[in-house]
């Protein structure tokens, strides 16, 4: 191998530039501007990966050109936004939250992994870790939800997933942990907004999970597109050089999101590319993300003084010293190379699939027990746009997944109950307005015994660049739903969707309501699964659902206020039309099982600064099929030097057990757990009591309590 510093010193300007490149094959399309001719580019050294492109084949004679037609050989990294899956797809990220099972989030990213990297793949857009509390924002879809704890959870397991320590070896991509930082705020939830939240929140909510990536060792970070309070987050040195280099030690590749560099231009902070450039290479930024900003801009730049050669030098050893973390440089085939003997030793990502989706499904509302359909029901109408829409089943971000890969919620229902008669009829389209037949969607369900309702957004509405100012039902679907609900016969909805749907007339009348999200290529079978009663469901809510959209933004990590909300009151903190709380809390879900805990107990009443404690209580079934329960730990500090939120999650335990039994569930707690940023935002412990709260969701007075005080070291 050629050590990395002889091939910098052999290097052109243009080339070391080259290195600092990255552009879009375009097989599929993920931002405003595809590459032109690049085999052309790749020739003259001028790129140094490439995204959007993959195959082992195809990936090795694009390899091949790299490595033996340009005049030093420097292999390629191919990059993809392998966001829930690769071919086989995994539920949405926002669904998967969903699962509250970080052993789940890593075994799908495995396997994604694993099928990315036999498709010649090495480096992964993804995990995004944006904490996202607005519902209007369609990148809601791709994040773990509004709590930074979990969030952080989600981080660590999902870069263990795709680097599984070591990305040398063929079967492990590098991940990028973005979009650094604070993107999911953006103003009003509409994408690419400018963010203004204060510098208390954007460390304790938005960076914890950049923080839990950087220590789980993530190879790459992208900062996102927005500007952080006027400053852009690709030119912000502050953040992604004096924090995230400096003081938490990340080394490796910083990658621009998609024109991001050229884009400080339409920010207002660049005059030209040169000083466009400049900014983002100072920031720390090594790799320009289909700009050509960092090509046309870093000559100049350099030949104004505005960056040095010692610079680029830095940036291009960053991403020498990934490739050869990757093995490229040792063998730069090594994945196109291993892919079909990686193929025999994956876990049957199918079925995975299914597992995933499956625990993604939220039960939200269940009246009258009209869940789990009865074996015996004899004719079941399923209606609605999404109950046979293969492609939708994909969700947004579908990398290199098909629409003939994915079980449509038809297919999923007539195999799950084979004794029933499935009528389908689709009603109404998603979005469009006509040409519809709800007459015909009407005579169907008249003949039914039960109607299950497919409602939602087409996959196109969620995702990057699909905020929505009303995240309701698109189209003529409500007039549907109105119309099939007012036969009075027992109606469940399923919501296919990337965000939480402001629907609350929905809930109330239909008999059941699930959150099927964007579920993936088993979409069908895991809500077979459900419906069915062969899966009990597990799933709860990452995200506070709210009632209406004037709540946004919601979530259930509120601070208290001088003025609690008191509706008897009328100067207290409430809205004259609307409640405080969400239609469905954080972390709501339901099971056909009936779960109660009781008997919340600590192994010690006080704990001193380096010490845990654990935490039990008892869970018993009382219901009448086995089930699986997840309890959340949350903390209050009561009394702080500032005011701390009312609740925040500190952990998570699960128990299965069958009907009429019980069992123990344990959390543990550590004093540091109880950190917090002071008044200077310095992390620190304040002696004192802390509330121990446990429960199934955020729901506050449903949680049982005990305390435990912290004593000074
Ligand atoms: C823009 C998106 O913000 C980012 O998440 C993605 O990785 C890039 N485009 C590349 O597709």
């Amino acid at each position: 191998m050629r050590t990395i510093d002889s091939l910098i010193e052999q290097m052109t300007l243009e080339e070391k530039i080259g290195q600092m490149t990255l552009v879009s094959a375009g097989w599929v399309i993920t931002g405003p501007k595809v590459s032109g001719d690049y085999m052309a580019q790749i020739r003259a050294g001028r790129i140094g990966a490439i995204s959007n492109l993959w195959g082992p084949g195809e990936t090795r004679e694009v390899q091949r050109v790299a490595v033996e037609e340009t005049r030093l050989g420097v292999p390629l990294m191919f990059a993809f936004d392998v966001i829930h899956g690769h071919r086989t797809l995994f539920p949405i990220p926002l669904a998967e939250a969903a699962a509250f099972d970080p052993a789940l989030w890593e075994r799908t990213a495995r396997a994604a992994a694993e099928e990315a990297a036999a498709d010649g793949l090495t480096l992964a857009f993804a995990p995004m870790l944006d904490v996202a509390r607005d519902p209007r924002w369609g990148r809601i879809a791709e994040s773990p939800g509004e709590d930074p704890w979990l969030a952080a959870r989600f981080a660590e397991a999902k870069v263990r997933g795709f680097q599984s320590g070591d990305i040398a070896r063929p079967e492990n991509l590098a991940a990028t942990a973005k979009h650094l930082a604070g993107y999911g705020a953006a103003t009003a939830g509409r994408d690419y907004a400018s963010v203004d939240i204060s510098e208390r929140s954007f460390r304790e909510v938005y960076l914890p999970p950049f923080r839990a990536a950087v220590d789980a060792g993530v190879a790459a970070i992208m900062p996102a597109f927005h500007d952080l309070a006027g400053v852009p987050m690709t030119a912000n040195a502050a953040v992604l050089r004096d924090l995230v280099r400096d003081r938490w030690q990340f080394d490796g590749v910083m990658v621009s999101d998609h024109g991001a560099v050229a884009e400080l231009m339409a920010h207002g902070v660049a005059e030209d590319v040169a000083e466009a450039a400049a900014l983002a290479l100072d920031a720390g930024i090594d790799i320009d993300l289909m700009g050509g900003a960092y090509t046309n801009g870093l000559p100049i730049a350099l030949e104004r003084g505005r960056v040095t050669m010692a610079q680029i030098d830095t940036a291009v050893r960053r991403v020498l010293v990934l490739k050869a973390r990757l093995g490229l440089l040792d063998d730069p085939y090594l994945r196109s190379d291993a892919g079909s003997a990686l193929a025999a030793r994956r876990e049957a990502p199918r079925q995975l699939a299914r597992e995933a989706a499956r625990r993604s499904i939220v039960l939200l509302t269940n009246r009258d027990g009209v869940l789990p359909l009865a074996e015996e029901t004899q004719r079941i109408a399923l209606i609605g746009p999404l109950a046979d829409a293969r492609d939708d089943m994909q969700g947004p971000w579908a990398a290199a997944g098909r629409a003939e890969g994915m079980v449509t919620i038809l297919e999923g229902l007539r195999e799950a109950m084979p004794n029933s008669q499935i009528g389908h009829a689709r009603g109404v389209e998603i979005e469009a307005e006509a040409p519809s037949d709800i007459a015909g969607a009407l005579d169907l369900a008249r003949s039914a015994e039960v109607v299950v309702l497919c409602l939602g957004e087409a996959r196109r509405l969620s995702g990057e660049a699909a905020s929505r100012a009303r995240p309701d039902l698109p189209g003529r679907q409500a007039e549907l739903a109105q119309a099939v609900l007012g036969l009075g016969k027992p109606v469940v909805v399923l919501l296919s969707s990337g965000r939480p749907l402001m629907v609350p007339w929905l809930f109330e009348r239909a008999h059941a309501v699930l959150a099927t999200w964007f579920l993936g290529s088993e979409a069908g079978n895991a809500i077979g699964d459900v419906l069915s009663g062969r899966w009990n469901p597990t799933g709860r809510l990452p995200v506070s659902w709210p009632v209406d959209i004037g709540q946004i933004p919601i979530f259930y990590a509120q601070r208290p206020t001088g003025r609690p909300p008191d509706p008897a009151v009328h100067y207290s903190s409430k809205y004259l039309d609307l409640p405080v709380e969400p239609l469905f809390p954080f972390g709501h879900g339901l099971s056909y099982a009936r779960f109660a805990a009781s008997g919340l107990r600590t192994s010690a009443g006080e704990l001193r600064p380096g010490e845990a404690i654990t935490i039990e209580c008892d869970v018993v079934n009382e219901g009448p099929v086995a089930g699986e329960e997840t309890l959340l730990l949350f903390v209050r500090d009561p009394i702080a030097s500032v005011a701390r939120p009312l609740l925040e999650l500190k952990g998570m335990a699960r128990i299965v057990l069958e009907p009429r039994r019980g069992g123990t569930v344990r959390f543990t707690l550590a004093a540091e757990d109880l950190a917090f940023l002071g008044p200077d935002l310095r992390p620190r412990l304040e002696p004192g009591v802390f509330e121990l709260l446990v429960g199934r969701s955020a729901a506050h007075a449903k949680l049982l309590r005990t305390s435990v005080r912290l004593l000074a070291p």
